[in-house]
């Protein structure tokens, strides 16, 4: 159980605030970047998932002075050398945040691929009481050849998670919780809160 009662999660994704809020229930109230004021947009150009989780947690620290916990996800495929990961967000060249054109191009790069196993991986940064820590989740599964489902966001209608037999968008926003990267980071952060 939690010793604190309520912290900010540096993020602007509506998707993972609510994945976030119905993981973590009524043991903590999370604020949101919107809740403390802040629509800066928080710069995330570091070459690994750690550091923009920690650059993003340190720019609130920073700017607002709020303890605050931020998350940077990846999803890691084997057969692509491990890509888009830390790019995963401007996978498709130009498009900005576009998750249809980033899982066009991740189905294209896919043609042909045998081994199609990849992992999602979140990393989350915790700045509390003057201490930075960072723990991780992972979920391993496959790409399938076409999109199926409509729920979750970003990659989910792509990703088959091990041992299943829906993908992340066809799952319950609970199951998905369940088995989830962020979901088992979570877990981890809460522990440690
Ligand atoms: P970031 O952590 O916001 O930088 O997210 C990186 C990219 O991964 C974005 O394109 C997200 O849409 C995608 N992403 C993050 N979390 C998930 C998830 O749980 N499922 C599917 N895609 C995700």
């Amino acid at each position: 159980m939690s010793s604190i009662k309520e912290i900010v999660f540096a993020t602007n994704n509506a998707h993972k605030l609510s994945e976030i809020r119905e993981i973590v229930g009524d043991r903590l109230t999370i604020l949101s970047l919107a809740d403390i004021g802040c629509h800066d947009d928080i710069p995330e150009n570091e070459d690994t998932l750690e550091g923009n989780a920690l650059a993003k947690a340190r720019f609130i620290k920073e700017h607002y002075g709020y303890d605050c916990f931020a998350d940077d996800t990846g999803l890691e495929v084997d057969a692509l050398g491990g890509e888009p990961g830390v790019r995963s967000a401007r996978y498709a060249p130009g498009t900005g945040h576009d998750s249809m054109a980033n899982m066009r191009l991740l189905l294209k790069n896919m043609e042909g691929k045998t081994d199609r196993k990849a992992r999602f991986r979140t990393v989350i940064a915790l700045i509390k009481d003057g201490c930075e820590t960072v723990v991780d989740g992972i979920v391993e599964g496959t790409i399938i050849e076409s999109q199926r489902g409509c729920d979750g966001f970003g990659y989910d209608p792509v990703f088959l998670p091990e041992g299943s037999p829906l993908t992340f968008a066809e799952m319950s926003a609970e199951a998905k919780n369940a088995i989830s990267h962020r979901g088992r980071a979570t877990r981890r952060l809460l522990q440690l809160l």
